[in-house]
């Protein structure tokens, strides 16, 4: 049987970029997978070439917000091959929000065959070993058709594009790399509302708190729990970590995102470290008895938070070498320089 056209795998080679060099922009690739789901079905589309998307003006997702998406990473190993991170939990994920978004949930097999096919097919685009980069993968799933009224869609698209990426803060990880954050005025999710799920409505809510951390000189905002603003929640794009002596903390709350990358943070923390850990409500006062605090995620992975200023208060955090203990392992389980005793990674066969 003649191969699709879009598997090369005698092509070996890597894109012509500067992988070192790439920040977390968008780059186009060759390809995209597509899924839609119509009368009841999901069917794949395969792999696409055009970036540009054609929607029915009245859908749901352009109106209503009826919208979800997802972020991973792709590394190359030492060895060439590819792997990627816990993709099953970013399927589950954007499972939890197509139920909150009354829409049909992807079967997993659905989702893992789009990452594989769009990996394969963008394969020169996943950064070479060592180059500090990564193939970044967004999923997206949206509620489209025919619609006036506020009602979920009966028709969806899944889709998955890559793109080469660098770090998401400028500068990236490293005891020169402290980042600084607002604490915001704002909330970015309702208390029992859609914080807990990646729709895109909660990051549209995201820009002007973060502008005004920006322009106040701040890499990002810091949100507090909605209800009380007494709690910290997280940052825009990451969860919240500290260390209070031996233990490391990570707040518990219904409107924030459930990070993969926490989760995996902890399990290192008490299965390799056997450190303890802490998943509850951390109070802001309580930033006067933590000694170090980061933030972590699938783009910031692990950034230093160096100070927090809410106000005229003001805490500042040394660099603490567990954050780099932590980076280590996590990363080196992502690039495959470790063994991976918790079955994280995920070939992807080219
Ligand atoms: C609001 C928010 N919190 C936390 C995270 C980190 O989640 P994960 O580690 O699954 O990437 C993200 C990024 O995906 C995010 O957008």
């Amino acid at each position: 049987m003649e191969k699709p056209r879009y598997y090369f795998p005698e092509e070996r080679d890597t894109a012509n970029l500067e992988f070192s060099h790439l920040g977390f922009d968008y780059v186009a690739c060759p390809y995209r997978f597509e899924a839609v789901f119509e009368h009841g079905v999901w069917r794949a589309r395969g792999l696409l070439e055009d970036k540009v998307m054609h929607l029915p003006e009245g859908s749901q997702c352009l109106h209503y917000g009826q919208q979800l998406f997802e972020g991973m990473k792709v590394h190359r190993g030492p060895d060439g091959k590819i792997y990627a991170f816990r993709p099953r939990d970013n399927a589950g994920r954007l499972n939890s929000g197509a139920r909150h978004l009354r829409g049909p949930e992807i079967p997993e097999a659905l989702f893992l065959r789009g990452l594989e096919e769009v990996v394969q097919g963008n394969h020169p685009y996943v950064p070479p070993h060592g180059s500090g980069a990564s193939l970044y993968a967004r999923p997206f799933y949206l509620g489209v058709g025919d619609n006036v009224g506020v009602k979920p869609a009966s028709t969806y698209v899944f889709r998955i594009f890559v793109s080469p990426v660098g770090p998401y803060y400028k500068g990236g990880f490293g005891p020169d790399q402290g980042k600084g954050f607002m604490v915001s005025k704002y909330d970015r999710a309702a208390p029992q509302g859609s914080g807990h799920i990646k729709a895109g409505g909660n990051y549209a809510a995201s820009f002007h708190p973060g502008a005004e951390a920006k322009a106040a000189g701040f890499i990002d905002a810091l949100y507090l729990d909605p209800s009380e603003h007494r709690y910290i929640e997280e940052v825009g794009a990451a969860n919240f970590l500290a260390f209070k002596g031996e233990a490391l903390l990570t707040p518990e709350s219904p409107s924030i995102l459930r990070s993969i990358t926490r989760i995996s943070l902890l399990e290192i923390a008490s299965e390799i470290f056997n450190w303890p850990t802490e998943s509850r409500k951390i109070a802001l006062d309580e930033l006067d008895e933590i000694s170090a605090a980061a933030c972590c995620g699938t783009a910031a992975v692990i950034t230093w938070i160096s100070h927090i200023v809410d106000d005229d208060r003001r805490w500042e955090f040394p660099f603490d070498h567990r954050w780099q203990q932590l980076y280590d392992v996590l990363v080196g389980i992502q690039t495959a320089t470790r063994e991976d005793p918790f079955g994280w990674r995920y070939e992807i066969q080219i």
